[in-house]
C-alpha cells in the first residue's frame, strides 16, 4: 500500500541514532575497522587529532579494494550494505559505517578510490539533516587533494574521516589514541597475528591476547586447560550450506607460581588483575568480554587466574543475541542449555586449582619469614625437649643440639585438631588441617590476592601458631600433654562450630 507517510522522520531519526548505544568509541571504530579488513585491507590507520579551534576529528583509513561511487551511496545509507545477511564476515545488517561513525561525530566524510588519482567523496551531516539541508546521502563527487603530495599512496583505499566529534570517550587526543590502541589489540587480535596491521596516531597496535597463549605475544605462559571443548550446533536459522555450526570453548591457567609476584601496576598493565572472563570471538574478532556461561558460580578473585575464549561464527548470530551494533551478546536461554553445564563445572574446577596453588604459593613465601623469625629467637627460650639428630656428631657440640628448625605444612587431616605440633629430631613440625573450617574459613582466604591485609600481619599469624605448636612441644609430662591435647581438641571443635 503506497501511503506517502515516510516510514522514518529523518530529521529527528539522526539524531536519535546517534544513541544507539555503542558502549566505547573503541566498539564503534571497531566497525570501521571491520569494513577495512572485509575490503582485504592489510593496513589500517587510526588517527585522531584536534583542529586549532579544539574540535576533534578521528579518521580510519585502509589500503582495501575501495568502492566505486554507487557502492560508497549505498555504504552511508543506515542498512544500506552489499551484503545484508551475508555470514561469512563480520558485516551483515548494513549498519556499521553510518551508525559507528555517527555515534561519535555530528559529520562523517568517506573518501573512495580504485585508482589514487580518481578519489571520490560523499558525506553524511547530523546538522544539515536535522536543519532539513539534506535528506539523504549526496551524489559522490571527484575529491581533488590540495597538493600532487596529498594524493593517497596505495592503488586503492578508502578514508573514513569523522569531525565534529563531540561523543569521543576522551577529553584528550593522547588518552584517547592510548584507549584505541589497547582495545583494537584485543579486538583484532587474531587478525594482527595474521600479519594485518592497524596503526594508531602511528603506533602500530601490538596483539593483546586476553588468553595469554599466542606464542607472539610478550605473556604467554599459560597453559591450556584440556583440549578445547567442541559443540556442533544446528543453526537457528537456515543458511544455504550450513545446517550445523561448531562452537570452540579453550580454557587456560595462568602461572600463578611465576607472575603472583608481579607489582600491582605490573598486573594491571598486562591485563591479569580484575581480568577474570570469558573472550567471546566472532568471526576471529573479539566482540564482548564478560562473566558469560558461568551459571551460578559468582566472580572472584581467584578467577583472574585462568580464562576462557568462546569463538562462533555469523551463521549462530540468533544463538548468542548478537545486535547489529556487534559489541555484546545476550545468549539465549538454549544456548546456556548447551554451555553452561560444562563451562561452570570446568570453571569452579579451576578456581579450585588456582585456590591451592596460590595459597601454597603464598603461604611458602610467608612462611619462609615467619620461620627465619622463629628460629632466630628460639634460642632465647628455654631449649626444646630435641632428641639427638642422627648425624648431631659430638664434635658439633651444644650449639648445633640447640639448633631448631622449624616448618609449617598443610594436608588434609584425619583429626578434628585445626593444628598439630610435632618434635622431630631437632624440626618443629607445624601442620595445619586442611579440612578444618580455620584453614578453608580463615587462613586461606587471608593469603588468598588483593586482601588488603599487611603483609607483617599474616607473618605475626604464622608466628602466633608456631609459639602455640611451640608451647604444647614443650610439655614434658604425658599427663600435661594429654591434657594440652585435650584442650587443642575441644579449642578446635568450639571453633567449628562457631566458623560452621
Ligand atoms: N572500508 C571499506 N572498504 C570498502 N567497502 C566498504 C568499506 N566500508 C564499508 N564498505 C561498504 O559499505 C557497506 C556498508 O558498510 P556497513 O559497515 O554500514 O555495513 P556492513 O558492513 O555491510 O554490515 P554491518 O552493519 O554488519 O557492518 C559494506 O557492505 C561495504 O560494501
Ligand atoms: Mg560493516
Amino acid at each position: 500500500m503506497v501511503t506517502g507517510f515516510p516510514l522514518v522522520a529523518i530529521r529527528s531519526f539522526i539524531q536519535a541514532t546517534r544513541d544507539s548505544g555503542y558502549k566505547s568509541t573503541s566498539a564503534a571504530v571497531s566497525e570501521l575497522v571491520d569494513n577495512a579488513f572485509e575490503a582485504e585491507a592489510t593496513c589500517v590507520r587510526v588517527e585522531v587529532n584536534e583542529d586549532p579551534r579544539g574540535e576533534k576529528r578521528l579518521s580510519v583509513s585502509d589500503n582495501g579494494h575501495g568502492m566505486a561511487p554507487t557502492i560508497m551511496q549505498l555504504a552511508l545509507q543506515f542498512g544500506g550494505s552489499t551484503r545484508f545477511n551475508f555470514r561469512q564476515g563480520a558485516g551483515r545488517y548494513g549498519m556499521g559505517l553510518p551508525n559507528g561513525s555517527l555515534s561519535q561525530a555530528r559529520r562523517v566524510d568517506l573518501y573512495s578510490w580504485s585508482n589514487p588519482h580518481k578519489i571520490w567523496s560523499t558525506y553524511l551531516d547530523v546538522d544539515e539533516i536535522a536543519s532539513g539541508v539534506l535528506d539523504g546521502v549526496p551524489r559522490p563527487v571527484r575529491f581533488k587533494p590540495g597538493s600532487a603530495k596529498d594524493y593517497p599512496e596505495t592503488p586503492s583505499g578508502t578514508v573514513i574521516a569523522l569531525s565534529k566529534c563531540d561523543k569521543l570517550d576522551y577529553r584528550t587526543v593522547k588518552a584517547q589514541a592510548k584507549r584505541l590502541n589497547l582495545d583494537l589489540g584485543r579486538i583484532f587480535r587474531q587478525r594482527l597475528y595474521q600479519d594485518k596491521q592497524i596503526l594508531v596516531n602511528g603506533d602500530a597496535v601490538a596483539p593483546l591476547d586476553p588468553i595469554f597463549l599466542h606464542p607472539s605475544g610478550s605473556l604467554c605462559a599459560a597453559e591450556p586447560y584440556g583440549p578445547p571443548l567442541e559443540y556442533q550446533v544446528r543453526t537457528p536459522v537456515p543458511v544455504a550450506g550450513h545446517p550445523v555450526s561448531k562452537i570452540q570453548v579453550r580454557f587456560v591457567l595462568l602461572p600463578v607460581e611465576k607472575w603472583h609476584s608481579l607489582s600491582n601496576e605490573q598486573k594491571n598493565q598486562a591485563g591479569i588483575s580484575s581480568g577474570a572472563g570469558v573472550s567471546i570471538v566472532r568471526a576471529g574478532r573479539e566482540i564482548d568480554y564478560g562473566w558469560y556461561f558461568m551459571g551460578n558460580k559468582r566472580r572472584e578473585n581467584y578467577d583472574d587466574w585462568w580464562r576462557c575464549e568462546v569463538s562462533f561464527e555469523p551463521v549462530l548470530d540468533e544463538l548468542f543475541g548478537v545486535t547489529h551494533t556487534k559489541q555484546k551478546i545476550n545468549p539465549t536461554v538454549e544456548l546456556n542449555e548447551i554451555l553452561v553445564p560444562d563451562l561452570e563445572r570446568v570453571a569452579r574446577e579451576l578456581n579450585g586449582i588456582v585456590r591451592k596453588r596460590y595459597t601454597e604459593v603464598r603461604t611458602a613465601e610467608f612462611s619462609g619469614r615467619a620461620i627465619a623469625a622463629a628460629e632466630q629467637r628460639d634460642v632465647r627460650m628455654e631449649p626444646l625437649p630435641l632428641r639427638r639428630s642422627a648425624h648431631a656428631s659430638h664434635a658439633q657440640g651444644r650449639a648445633l643440639w640447640r639448633k631448631v628448625e622449624y616448618a609449617i605444612d598443610h594436608k588434609p587431616l584425619d583429626e578434628v585438631s585445626f593444628y598439630v605440633p610435632a618434635l622431630r629430631r631437632d624440626k618443629l613440625l607445624l601442620t595445619l588441617n586442611q579440612e578444618h573450617s580455620f584453614f578453608t574459613k580463615i587462613y586461606e582466604p587471608l593469603f588468598a590476592d588483593n586482601q588488603g591485609i599487611p603483609n607483617s600481619l599474616l607473618g605475626y599469624l604464622q608466628l602466633l601458631l608456631l609459639s602455640v605448636a611451640r608451647a604444647e612441644c614443650n610439655i614434658r609430662s604425658r599427663q600435661d600433654r594429654d591434657a594440652v591435647k585435650r584442650l587443642r581438641e575441644e579449642w578446635s571443635n568450639a571453633l567449628t562450630a562457631f566458623l560452621d
